[in-house]
């Protein structure tokens, strides 16, 4: 069971009646460097005006050395844990949403749960590209909900930098890295995730990908329907931005319904931050003005995974997010996937965000164990290895 905090209390030992998964902890992490759409005009044809125009993308961040999906993951998981002011190892399930994991296996996400010293959690990766943070919200709100975990976190977390064809200015000037983390647990609060639809076309699979091991063609080092390089993205740009403004508004409009409220209900939709253009043509469709729509893709890019939760955490950092707020999810891309869910904000509140100085302290001495814990049981294999190797 979670250690929650006061504003938290009523989390359930021993549900009587339904449980609710809400979010109550957020944190988000971004590589050092910057990359200006100048920048990227220096070595591809392009212009900061074609670019803004046609995304409203100024500029991006992109990993550096030592700075990986799971290192974003972990710093952004670690200011969710802050902010939900739990200790690691109360957490029952880690998932990381990704389409650049640093392995095939392990997953990102068991290599976080190493780092945090989350030692209760299971772990995976989740692949479901730019929708891949609102199915796991999906998925661990389920297992709330069912009352097989009390807490849960979820990252989407990205390096897209490194699967870019940065010679592609039709995809490389679109892409960035980061990572966005939250922590949900169960209450007996109302609210919190009351609706999701989740969905896929893959007939549209070619038109936005990367291949990798596994492809059919891989032996020929070309794979992929549209004969892509292995583990590096193609798009089919025109026809995702289609895809995408026809299957946003659809979707808002079901996960609505099926949350038992109406499209003007919605306070603020947080949507996948692909294209300006997308979202304002979503915004028309829906009949929503366009500024309850959360857009950060001027300064961040596409994120893919990442994208939704950094523009979360935005949202509660400029207050536009109060208590009973209904806030609309929506991820769309390579699947192709889409998928929308309504939250009903609830606990904590914003400006409750502290954390107590004792969990906090509890928190790096659990990460710094969590160092010579790994070191200590790599060692321990080590030895026995040599006594067996040895053994005559
Ligand atoms: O996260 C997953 C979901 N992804 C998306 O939702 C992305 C959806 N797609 C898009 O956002 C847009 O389709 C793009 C931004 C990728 C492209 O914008 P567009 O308005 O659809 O442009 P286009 O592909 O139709 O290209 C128009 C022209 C072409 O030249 P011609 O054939 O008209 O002479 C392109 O070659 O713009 C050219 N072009 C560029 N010019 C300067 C394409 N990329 C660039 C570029 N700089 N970077």
């Amino acid at each position: 069971m979670a250690t929650l905090n006061a504003t938290q209390n009523q989390a359930l030992d021993a549900p009587a009646g339904p449980v609710f998964a809400h979010v109550v902890g957020w944190g988000m992490a971004l590589p050092d460097k910057v990359m200006t759409n100048e920048e990227i005009s220096a070595f591809v044809e392009t212009s900061d005006e074609w670019i803004y125009a046609r995304t409203g993308i100024k500029e991006r961040y992109i990993a550096g050395e030592g700075e990986s999906t799971a290192t974003l993951a972990y710093k952004a998981a670690q200011q969710a844990l802050e902010v939900a002011d739990i200790l690691p190892i109360d957490l029952d399930l880690i998932v990381v949403a990704t389409s650049t994991p640093e392995n095939i296996f392990p997953s990102s996400a068991s290599l976080v749960q190493d780092w945090l010293n989350a030692h209760h959690a299971g772990a995976f990766d989740l692949s479901a590209a730019c929708s891949g943070f609102v199915y796991a919200m999906n998925m661990a709100a389920d297992s709330i909900r069912a009352g097989s975990i009390q807490t849960a976190l979820v990252i989407g977390s990205e390096t897209m930098s490194r699967i870019l064809d940065w010679q592609d200015r039709s995809t490389c000037i679109l892409f960035g890295d980061g990572a966005g983390a939250v922590v949900l647990a169960a209450s007996e609060i109302e609210g919190g995730v009351k609706s999701s639809v989740l969905r896929s076309d893959g007939a549209g699979s070619d038109l936005l990908a990367i291949p990798s091991v596994g492809s059919i063609d891989a032996a020929e080092s070309r794979a992929g329907a549209n004969g892509a390089k292995l583990y590096k993205m193609t798009m089919a740009g025109g026809e995702v931005f289609r895809f995408a403004t026809r299957v946003v508004n659809d979707s808002i409009e079901q996960a609505s319904k099926m949350a038992g409220i109406g499209v003007e209900d919605i306070d603020l939709v947080i949507p996948h931050q692909a294209n300006l253009r997308i979202l304002q043509a979503a915004a028309r469709k829906l009949g929503i003005d366009i500024n309850k729509f959360m857009s950060n893709v001027e300064y961040y890019g596409n994120t893919s995974a990442a994208s939704i939760p950094i523009a979360l955490c935005e949202a509660i950092e400029q207050k536009r997010i109060q208590d009973k707020d209904h806030i609309a999810l929506v991820g769309f891309g390579g699947g192709l996937a889409w998928a929308s869910m309504i939250i009903q904000w609830g606990i904590p509140k914003p400006s409750e965000q502290h954390g107590s100085v004792f969990n906090r302290q509890r928190r790096k001495v659990q990460y710094r164990m969590a160092r010579w814990r790994s070191r200590s049981r790599r060692l321990r294999r080590r030895v026995k290895r040599g006594i067996k190797d040895f053994r005559p």
